[in-house]
């Protein structure tokens, strides 16, 4: 493996100040993600707002071409930058001229934002939602999924990592069988990117959604969403203004070709630049070697906490992510959180309404969740397991 350990801590100057297990809430960001937004901050506060981004418009615009690197896409039209993983995911649903009796389906991991979205489309669209069982080990069964398919389907769209839990879902093997049948596929990539390689040619997704502020190490408040060349076209955003689209003539607007028709004219141009040096960090450091060092660390914590006979894990995947997931008999995971976090140690806590259909089958009642990053050591994995009862 090849990461400098020493380095990456040093770039990292939370690491100094605390054990950080939310990595899946929100990563401690490297030196170069903060340094390139209080830069532009200070570059607005000294010239402008539009002065300082007309000046740094080169390094805003290769934010895209970073982003295309990181997921390899094919051009920097198949990205748009918006504010959240839900509003790149909101922008892509919504947009989808569904009939009455078009089908959904989904998976039992899906997060609570899509399916709330999902059901508002069923009510006013008349939509049908399906969800495709679980195997025993927790993936969605493509088998499964391949019998439920025919030309009624609309939409495929999953999570390939749910917000809890450890699983990843088979994203490629699911693309296969969406293209196979001419659906559309929706992939929530917020708890994979920055974690795993994500190649959306290799997954064959039509829209991919993502977030800054977790895995990436990017700033809170930032995403992206990708669209397939193919389908930009086909997809007419279901709120515009005149960025997303020019105002042609009294009576008639033009959509932009390109999938910045997802965007709109005001950004954050400090969050944009901390974006790209968050997706530049990773890609320096490799994509592979982040997400091999994730799943060495996750598997110690798995290992080390399922030597505890008063802890229950609660994750499920044939292979697994950096998000870990239990239980600690006769605690209640809100205290307990609250007591690690005085004693410097970050966790979180994942709900049952947060993947509703998932903790209904599985009984899960609200549980701790400890997500690793590859800047984490095995000594704040210790602290950790020290401070738990
Ligand atoms: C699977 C999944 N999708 C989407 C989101 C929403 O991301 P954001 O908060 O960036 O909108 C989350 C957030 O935790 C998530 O876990």
């Amino acid at each position: 493996m090849n990461i400098n350990l020493t380095k990456i801590r040093k770039d990292t100057p939370g690491t100094e100040f605390v054990c950080h297990f939310n990595n899946a809430g929100s990563a401690l960001p490297p030196r170069e993600v903060i340094d390139a937004q209080l830069k532009h901050l200070e570059l607005e506060a000294a010239i402008g707002g539009y002065e300082a981004a007309d000046r740094e418009i080169d390094r805003i615009e290769a934010v895209y071409d970073s982003i295309v690197k990181l997921i390899a896409a094919r051009s920097r039209k198949e990205i748009a930058i918006v504010e959240n993983a839900t509003v790149a995911w909101d922008m892509a649903f919504y947009s989808i001229p569904f009939q009455p009796g078009d089908r959904i389906i989904t998976s039992e991991a899906e997060y609570g934002a899509n399916y709330v979205a999902f059901l508002q489309a069923a009510k006013n669209k008349g939509v049908v939602v399906e969800v495709v069982p679980s195997q025993a080990s927790g993936e969605l069964d493509i088998a499964a999924l391949a019998s439920m398919m025919d030309n009624s389907v609309k939409l495929i769209a999953i999570s390939h990592v749910p917000t809890n839990g450890g699983l990843v879902n088979p994203a490629a093997a699911v693309g296969q069988i969406a293209r196979a049948h001419g659906a559309l596929y929706l992939l929530d990539a917020c708890q994979s990117i920055g974690q795993m390689p994500i190649d959306v040619e290799e997954i064959g997704c039509d829209l991919l959604s993502a977030t800054g502020r977790k895995y990436l190490r990017g700033p809170r408040g930032i995403g992206f969403l990708y669209v397939r060349k193919d389908i930009i076209q086909s997809l007419e955003p279901v709120i515009i203004d005149h960025f997303a689209a020019e105002w042609t003539s009294l009576n008639e607007y033009t959509l932009r070709p390109d999938a910045r028709r997802f965007e709109n004219w005001e950004n954050n141009y400090a969050a944009r630049l901390g974006l790209g040096a968050a997706v530049d960090y990773a890609l320096e450091i490799g994509i592979e070697n982040i997400w091999e060092r994730i799943q060495k660390l996750a598997l110690r914590l798995r290992q080390r906490l399922s030597e505890r006979s008063n802890i229950k894990l609660t994750d499920i995947g044939s292979q697994q992510c950096g998000i870990v997931t239990f239980i600690v008999d006769g605690e209640d995971p809100f205290e307990l959180q609250k007591n690690l976090r005085a004693m410097g140690i970050n966790v979180s806590v994942s709900i049952p309404s947060s993947t509703l259909i998932d903790a209904t089958r599985r009984r899960l009642p609200s549980i701790l969740r400890a997500s690793v990053h590859y800047y984490n050591n095995e000594n704040e994995i210790d602290r950790l397991l020290r401070a738990l009862p």
